[in-house]
């Protein structure tokens, strides 16, 4: 059993890092996507129920100087009771008189929420002094933010300092989003497949290199599937490409090669004379694209050769969607993959997706409870899988 399932909150005041960094309607500020709230939920519920009180500490945002309305945490306060059945008190503040006194106050079983921690500019740099005034707030340290631990801020990361060993330590959402990485990682059954789309080959280098080391194959699709092709001579029209990455394409493929690892390009894409929901559309070979075209999701074939992969592998990771999902007329690349990601779970593989593009696509296409693992992590997870330490899970680690 972990350290937190075994800790008894009783009496016990918990400072929770939670990731509430939530999309909110512009108008309205209503939550338009509340997976990362749900996903902490049992872990506030454990402490409640153990008869501890509740501090929830998060960032929403990335406000420049000091408070901004749209930006407030507040927003946030009538849907995490509604999903707690309990009513979350709020502090207009984070740290100071506000705070302290309704934190101290806090009873068994009562939540409080602190205003966003980026309204001070001492939590991005790591405020050590910052850091220590959050501290004073609990009894306990507990990280729940996954989605947050790539970042070295004052509440993901110094906090945990002002704590002694056996009053910080990972929420459960932590803890299985560590596991479901950590097992793709370090101990996927093979054949393991990855499958990496988006734009830019930029984000994806670190990711692609040190997947090189593991997987079996790799599926490359989306925009920067079109470096690719024109790094190998391919006639790519109008579409993405990052011509200042052609070498680097060249070095991936040359190493993919060397390892013995099978990249898998789409070989065809659907085609469209303009960037637009209404363009017009045909199919082409993706290293044959007329000019004054471009390739905005993975062709039909294309769809065949990666559900043939994807189905015969026992894990499966996915950061980034294959096209244009958001449009109608793009979508179905990304939808075959979900497709096939669903059933090869089915039929007994291990499937982690993560990276928000991704995560929206399963939610898009009702597949997120179909997968074994979605992520709450975008640039967490990119950067867990690019093989780096995340500070979050190093502070408490120490
Ligand atoms: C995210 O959504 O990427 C995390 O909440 C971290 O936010 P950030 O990218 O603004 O640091
Ligand atoms: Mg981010």
């Amino acid at each position: 059993m972990s350290t937190f399932s075994q800790y008894n909150f009783k009496g016990q005041k918990a400072l929770i890092r939670v990731d509430f960094n939530v999309p909110l309607d512009k108008k309205t500020f209503a939550i338009t996507d509340d997976t990362r709230i749900k996903a902490a939920v049992p872990t506030i519920k454990k402490i409640l129920g153990d008869g501890g009180s509740v501090i929830l500490m998060s960032h929403l945002g990335r406000p420049k100087e000091g408070p901004e309305d749209k930006y407030s945490l507040k927003h946030l306060v009538g849907h995490i009771s509604e999903l707690l059945g309990t009513n979350v008190q709020f502090a207009n503040d984070c740290i100071g008189k506000e705070a302290v006194d309704k934190a101290a106050a806090l009873k068994p079983g009562e939540v409080l929420l602190l205003e966003n921690l980026r309204f001070y500019k001492e939590e991005e740099k790591g405020d050590a002094g910052f850091a220590e005034k959050l501290s004073k707030l609990g009894d306990v340290y507990v990280n729940d933010a996954f989605g947050t631990a790539h970042r070295a801020h004052a509440s993901t990361a110094v906090i945990a300092q002002f704590f002694p060993r056996d009053k910080k330590m990972f929420g459960l959402l932590m803890e299985s989003e560590v596991s479901s990485a950590e097992k793709v990682m370090n101990n996927a059954e093979k054949p393991f497949v990855a499958i990496i789309g988006g734009a830019k080959v930029s984000d994806k280098i670190l990711i692609i290199e040190n997947l090189l080391e593991r997987a079996t194959d790799i599926i490359i699709g989306g925009g920067m599937a079109y470096t690719f092709e024109k790094a190998q001579g391919g006639k790519i029209g109008n579409s993405l490409c990052e011509d200042d990455r052609l070498d680097t394409a060249r070095e991936l493929l040359k190493k993919a090669e060397a390892k013995g690892v099978c990249l898998h390009f789409p070989s065809d894409s659907v085609i469209a004379d303009k960037f637009d929901a209404a363009a017009l559309t045909s199919n082409a070979p993706s290293n044959n694209i007329p000019d004054g075209w471009m390739g905005l999701d993975v062709g039909p074939n294309a769809c065949q050769q990666f559900v043939n992969v994807i189905k015969r592998s026992k894990t499966i990771l996915w950061n980034g969607p294959m096209g244009v999902f958001e449009m109608e007329k793009f979508q179905h690349g990304t939808k075959s993959v979900a497709t096939a990601v669903a059933e090869a779970t089915q039929d007994g593989a291990f499937s982690l997706v993560g990276g928000g593009d991704s995560v929206a696509a399963v939610n898009q296409f009702g597949f997120n409870d179909q997968v074994s693992y979605v992520s709450t992590g975008g640039g967490a997870m990119l950067e867990f899988f690019e093989g780096k330490e995340l500070p979050g899970i190093a502070a408490i680690n120490k």
